[in-house]
């Protein structure tokens, strides 16, 4: 992959498109089939070490925060260790508790981002032990971490992240292997979880091969004034990365909120003039799923559903093939890249360089 616009109009789509050869390559040379697991020698993190966290904070900004979240999610559901995910902007203001039991991992595309830089290295001076996730080889987080992993997404030109995006959250889903077949993940866990993430570049393939169809779906909705996006658990951090790849390019309003906190207060923004993309997986949480768009349909609003399969209460369905329910969310967020780009398209927006916004914010 080069700077070269290869026939794209802009670096945005370009990006999008390449996404099924970066997950190759962030697979690629990693997986132990012997052992059901993966290698991941830069961690810099023995078998001993591993079994001896009790904690993981994820720190990054923006699409990175993001990514770091889906990667929590990942690391308790496979490797049974508590982890959370923080904004490290935030984090380095409270002046948080930094425990030796706890790994901390930074989470950045450029590996420069000034907040998480300034959070490594206070985290560094206490003593913690940190690991990067970072997309530039060479950076100046990737050179600060005790170790950690490169996610091969090669070079992201267009201000908002999107094949770094789903190259992270794939690295995460090693991560959480790698730490699960060290403690309780079992073989045939592990062996589901690789067939999982073998499958992953043949499925985005699939789904962008959809996007004539999410073209004419971003059409319609591009008159909207604002959006809702929901999701619950494995979704949740999808609609929130969905919404802010639709704010930074189509400057359209966009909030997210968990499916089932509507009740709590959003649902009162709920009537035809206000759409709602729902992340709908065909995962265990999707009857509780199916029961918010019941009660947004009850007030007359306008739903686009992502989903395994046609979802009966929505104006409108994306369907995304079916993975390992672990790994669902790596899909799920695609065709809503190519929606945030396809409304940008329609309202005449300049997708590569967004008003107000820097590609990387190394400054304070
Ligand atoms: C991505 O679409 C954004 N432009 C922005 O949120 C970005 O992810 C954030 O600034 C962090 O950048 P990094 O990954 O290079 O650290």
């Amino acid at each position: 992959e080069s700077y070269d616009m290869g026939g794209h109009d802009t670096y945005m789509h370009k990006e999008i498109s390449e996404q099924a050869d970066a997950v190759d390559r962030v697979l690629r040379g990693r997986i132990d089939d012997r052992f059901s697991t993966v290698h991941l020698g830069g961690l810099n993190l023995d078998a001993r070490e591993a079994r001896g966290v009790r904690r993981i904070k994820i720190l990054g900004c923006g699409t990175s925060y993001h990514a770091g979240m889906i990667g929590a999610g990942l690391i308790e559901e496979l490797a049974r260790i508590p982890a959370d995910a923080e904004p490290a902007s935030e984090f380095r203001y409270r002046n948080p508790v930094v425990d030796p039991d706890t790994l901390y991992v930074a989470v950045s595309q450029s590996g420069e981002t000034y907040d998480v830089l300034a959070a490594v290295q206070e985290l560094k001076r206490k003593g913690a032990r940190v690991l990067g996730v970072v997309n530039v080889v060479g950076s100046a987080i990737a050179r600060e971490a005790d170790g950690g992993m490169y996610v091969h997404a090669g070079p992201e030109v267009c201000v908002v992240s999107t094949k770094c995006f789903t190259n992270t959250v794939v690295a995460f889903a090693l991560l959480a292997l790698h730490l699960g077949r060290i403690r309780d993940l079992s073989v045939s866990d592990g062996k589901r979880i690789i067939e999982g993430l073998r499958k992953l570049p043949e499925q985005i393939g699939r789904i962008l091969e959809s996007e004539d169809e999410i073209k004419k779906l971003a059409e319609e909705y591009a008159g909207a004034q604002s959006m809702m996006f929901i999701g619950r658990v494995r979704g949740y951090p999808v609609a929130l990365e969905a919404s802010l790849k639709l704010k930074e390019i189509s400057y359209i309003h966009a909030e997210a909120y968990p499916a089932s906190e509507l009740k709590h207060g959003p649902l009162a923004l709920i009537e035809p003039a206000l759409p709602t993309v729902a992340i709908v997986p065909d995962d265990d949480l999707l009857e509780k799923n199916r029961a918010a768009l019941e009660e947004i349909k009850a007030r007359s609003g306008r739903i686009l559903a992502v989903a395994h399969r046609e979802q009966e209460k929505a104006d409108h369905t994306i369907l995304v093939p079916k993975n390992e329910n672990e790994l669902d969310p790596i899909l799920m967020g695609i065709p809503l890249q190519l929606f945030a780009y396809h409304t940008a398209l329609a309202m005449g927006r300049d997708i590569d360089k967004p008003r107000n916004l820097a590609k990387s914010v190394t400054v304070e």
